[in-house]
């Protein structure tokens, strides 16, 4: 049943000029939710902020793809100070929940209207309630009392028209199982970090978080953990200004899309899958459906971007192949333009076990390098790498996986060493206590950064929220395209 009190507002509004239509639609606190179950964009939507101007309140009302500019505001008005109302002030001064302003409020004398808001025709705004919209006609939101035009805002970083920037667009995550290690550090991190700082991308990285549950893991577990990669990101010098940083379960749209992707991939294809048959071999009895739509789930992350580039180790490329098939057969089934994504290849692409099998990895003990370990932990884990020798001075697996370290770190060394190999008089010890070194000396800071990231609890809280809002406002666009083409909408 309709609230009284959004018919009251909106007659309240009619009599002042105001002509409005009530739009239902789930009950929903986020923005970009409630745009799509109404089938518009954020641009198409207007939100209304109640701030304290120096002693007083005002409100401003912004078009939801934009960002308001506090300078210009301050400017505007001439003042000093100002902020947010606070929760107890919002409800106090509008009698309405926080996040449920209206754009008329009788007790507030200014209203300050960003000029973008009247580049529609339109434009949809809250009613008071979490459950119904309001369309304006935005010509009518002058005759709001003490209304005035200014310009505050300016669109967002990432517009939610995909097409925006004109740049390629990446995506990668790493699942949430733990604190990062050296594998993924040099596998992934460090391509993250070379598409973040050139300025020819648009980049978008996450946790998989949902990911996560696709094998066994514990709810404390995973709640601690997808925190502690967002850490690990920004302490290794992801920037919230230059990329898009975000939880992947924060933005539910990922899901969705992955469902509808799951209509054009077959059960045979994902069942003979080489990463499905190791996991299952690892955690029998655990064969689940959301682990057989682990790369379904994969496409949905990469594609529901448009991304084309996609920093990963080497032992991700055949879900890379699952994405590019499900982009092609909906491009040809629906008629969608989504590219066929890359691997973005690093010079550390595959980081073998320090156990001398397998790649370095979080599920075998013993066999990788945290990011926050001290030089006494490296050096020991290093030395432990075994490179007994074998008769006819083959290279065994560990010696192998040594080279690989010296190779990344002692680049001008490493002929001199393969030399010394080969004659039969290289000191092991000596070249496994100079590659801890230059791993320790790469990672102390990073282990700087990470205490003090840490300590700040709040800017990290700040950086999830808003990281979540920039990746929904681009999600929910893709998804309303697929929706449209698919005949579901
Ligand atoms: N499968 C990736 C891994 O295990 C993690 C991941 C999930 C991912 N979604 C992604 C990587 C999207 C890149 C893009 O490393």
């Amino acid at each position: 049943m309709m609230d009284s009190k959004v018919l009251e507002y909106s007659d309240q509004i009619k009599k002042l000029g105001i002509e409005n239509t009530i739009l239902e639609h789930p009950t929903s606190k986020n923005i970009d939710e409630v745009v799509s179950s109404l089938a518009l964009t954020r641009s198409d939507s207007a939100a209304t902020l109640i701030m304290k101007a120096d002693d007083e309140f005002v409100a401003i009302i912004r078009c939801d793809d934009c960002k308001l500019d506090n300078k210009k505001v301050k400017k505007n008005l001439g003042i000093e100070n100002l902020r947010i109302a606070t929760a107890e002030e919002f409800t106090k001064l509008t009698g309405l929940q926080p996040g449920a302003a209206i754009y008329f409020n009788p007790s507030i004398k200014k209203t300050l209207i960003d000029k973008k808001v009247l580049e529609k025709e339109y434009i949809v705004g809250g009613s008071g309630s979490f459950s119904y919209s309001i369309k304006h006609k935005t010509k009518d939101l002058i005759k709001i009392p003490g209304s005035q035009i200014v310009n505050v805002a300016e669109k967002a970083l990432i517009m939610t028209e995909t097409k925006y920037s004109g740049k390629k667009r990446v995506l990668s995550g790493i699942r949430a199982t733990g604190r990062l290690h050296l594998g993924n550090y040099l596998g992934a991190v460090k391509g993250m970090l070379e598409l973040q700082n050139n300025p020819e991308y648009e980049t978008l990285y996450m946790v998989a978080d949902v990911h996560t549950i696709t094998t066994p893991f514990t709810i404390e577990e995973l709640r601690k953990n997808r925190r502690e990669v967002i850490i690990d990101y920004l302490a290794a010098g992801l920037d919230p200004e230059k990329s898009v940083i975000f939880q992947q379960s924060e933005v539910a749209q990922h899901i969705e899309l992955a469902f509808y992707f799951s209509s054009v991939a077959t059960i045979a294809r994902m069942q003979h899958l080489p990463t499905f048959k190791e996991k299952v071999k690892l955690h029998p009895g655990h064969s689940t459906m959301a682990l057989l739509n682990y790369p379904i789930l994969m496409a949905s992350d990469i594609l529901i971007y448009k991304a084309s580039l996609v920093p990963v180790g080497i032992d991700q490329e055949p879900h890379l192949e699952v994405a590019r098939e499900i982009a092609r057969k909906m491009n040809q089934f629906y008629g969608t333009d989504f590219p066929e994504p890359k691997r973005f290849a690093t010079k550390g692409e595959y980081i073998p076990s320090l156990k001398g099998e397998g790649k370095m990895g979080k599920s075998v003990e013993g066999s990788y390098i945290n990011l926050t370990d001290s030089l006494d932990e490296i050096q020991k884990k290093i030395r432990s790498v075994p490179t007994a020798t074998k008769a006819g001075g083959e290279m065994t697996p560990g010696v192998k996986t040594l080279f690989t370290f010296a190779n990344l770190y002692l680049s001008s060394e490493v002929e001199k060493y393969k030399k010394e190999f080969n004659n039969g008089t290289l000191q092991f010890v000596t070249v496994k206590d100079e590659i801890s070194e230059a791993i320790y000396k790469e990672l102390q800071p990073f282990q700087e950064r990470r205490k003090k990231i840490e300590a700040d609890q709040s800017y990290l809280n700040k950086v999830i929220k808003e990281g979540a809002e920039k990746a929904r406002a681009i999600a929910s666009q893709t998804v309303k395209e697929v929706r449209e083409k698919m005949g579901l909408l």
